[in-house]
């Protein structure tokens, strides 16, 4: 017997678009057993339809770029894989007011007007599916709603930017400076030619935006995520804070503020974690995600968070749930996504009370780490552990503290002093340590 026809629309046949193409052709027979449908590209909607034609796996006569054409051609999903805001969001609320279900990977999208499509979704009987929009083929938004529903989220911590984490690890392992390893990611594929949206913080921003607001159930847009890039980071801090046991990765970090618990601390930053932390691990262009619920404890998910197949994966995982009708009956019929959950409350950066990495380019003068330790003894920090490096053929000395907890406010007044009291050259570098909750190898 035949088996029923799902059809399908894609916006976009680029990196993402020709991977779902090639899985949905090699892989055909096993998707039919699975969702009991044959899932058929019936039409692709793409700006420069002879370049898409050049690619193969599809026939010619199934490219469009014409919008008309596309929403004129039956299918009952579409696969938003064109990326970015403009046309492309008027396709995807088209799309969703014309009743189908919505496959999308477009965190810039979502990270902003997430909560508004799905309402759109819910007032048009369908559903917005958007695995591959944190996190590339690691299941994370499929964790966080179905696999944790059981938990109260305590935390999130992700490494969700594979170009820096890439960037960061031939730092650290290789020495190299930060545009030697720059150069090298945009060589490798792993950095576009303009690296601004990954080595700023705000790629990482986007994604975790979309996180948050799936595990604490409030509104979060990416503007609400207190961002902070790797593009100061210099290659002797990363060498100074292993030498203490530390190692440097970008971290979007959720996590419930313990005084408030309504409110949340959103952030993006480079962070340094105690060697012994799973996280540390990660390297390379990997991704990975720590998620802490209230009866689990620590879940770690570890992947591929870009390329081909990997963000293939994740549509083509999102479309199978949604093809197969169980999905979208999740999604119109639990309060499993945001869409009319309250505003975030989110804690000020300078309120963050965390420990930190901090060094000095201290005056080769007696009594000189004195004048500085009792700086930071009156700004009410505490000293963990300190390390004085050889004097730089400039004259100073590079003095490394690691300090107990302090408000990132109270620490930045005191570099306010110490600037005035002429010890120090230029602004400290000031870097948060991340203690994680428990479990560590
Ligand atoms: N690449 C990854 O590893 C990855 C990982 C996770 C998520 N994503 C997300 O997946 C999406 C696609 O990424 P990608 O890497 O596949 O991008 P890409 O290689 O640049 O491909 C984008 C495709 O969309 C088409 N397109 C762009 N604007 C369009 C419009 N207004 N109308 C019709 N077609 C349009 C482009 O056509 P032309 O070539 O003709 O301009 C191209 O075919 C993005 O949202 C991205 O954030 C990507």
């Amino acid at each position: 017997m035949s088996q029923p026809v799902i059809e399908v629309g894609m916006i976009g046949y680029g990196t993402v678009g020709q991977g779902v193409a090639s899985l949905l052709i090699k892989q055909a027979r096993a998707y039919g057993l699975r969702v009991g449908a044959e899932i058929k590209i019936s039409k692709v909607l793409v700006r420069d339809r002879a370049k898409a034609q050049k690619v193969g796996f599809l026939g010619a006569d199934l490219f469009t770029d014409d919008a008309e054409t596309f929403f004129n051609t039956p299918m009952q999903i579409v696969v938003e894989v064109a990326g970015g805001r403009g046309a492309v969001e008027g396709h995807v609320r088209r799309a969703l007011e014309a009743g189908k279900h919505v496959v999308t990977a477009n965190k810039a999208m979502l990270a902003e007007v997430g909560a508004e499509l799905f309402t759109l979704a819910r007032e048009h009987g369908c559903s917005v599916a958007f695995e591959a929009s944190c996190g590339g083929g690691i299941p994370i938004v499929t964790s966080l709603k179905f696999g944790m529903m059981a938990n109260r989220i305590d935390g999130i911590y992700g490494i969700l930017n594979g170009t820096c984490n890439y960037m960061l690890t031939e730092m650290s392992e290789k020495g190299k400076t930060y545009f030697a390893a720059l150069k090298e990611a945009q060589e490798a594929g792993f950095a576009e030619a303009d690296p601004f949206m990954d080595v700023s913080g705000l790629d990482a921003a986007q994604k975790l935006a979309i996180l948050a607001s799936l595990a604490f159930n409030v509104k979060v847009v990416a503007s609400d995520v207190w961002h902070e890039g790797i593009d100061q980071i210099q290659r002797d801090d990363i060498r100074f804070g292993q030498e203490l046991g530390y190692e440097l990765k970008l971290l979007a970090i959720a996590e419930r503020n313990i005084e408030d618990l309504s409110q949340l601390s959103l952030r993006v930053h480079p962070c340094f974690l105690k060697k012994n932390q799973m996280m540390t691990q990660v390297r390379g262009s990997f991704n990975a995600v720590s998620v802490y619920g209230h009866a689990v404890g620590h879940v770690m998910l570890y992947g591929r968070g870009a390329g081909m197949f990997p963000t293939a994966s994740a549509v083509v995982g999102d479309l199978l749930n949604v093809a197969g009708g169980w999905y979208s009956k999740a999604f119109n019929e639990t309060k499993l996504v945001y869409d009319q959950n309250p505003l975030v409350k989110v804690l000020p950066a300078e309120d963050l009370v965390s420990r930190h990495y901090i060094r000095f380019n201290a005056k080769d003068v007696p009594g000189v780490v004195g004048k500085i330790s009792t700086i930071l003894g009156e700004a009410g920090l505490t000293i963990n552990a300190l390390r004085q490096h050889e004097k730089s053929p400039n004259a100073f000395v590079p003095l490394v503290f690691i300090t107990g907890p302090v408000r990132r406010g109270a620490l930045e007044r005191a570099f306010g002093y110490m600037k005035d009291s002429g010890v120090i050259d230029r602004d400290p570098v000031a870097i948060r340590l991340a203690d994680m909750p428990g479990e560590s190898i």
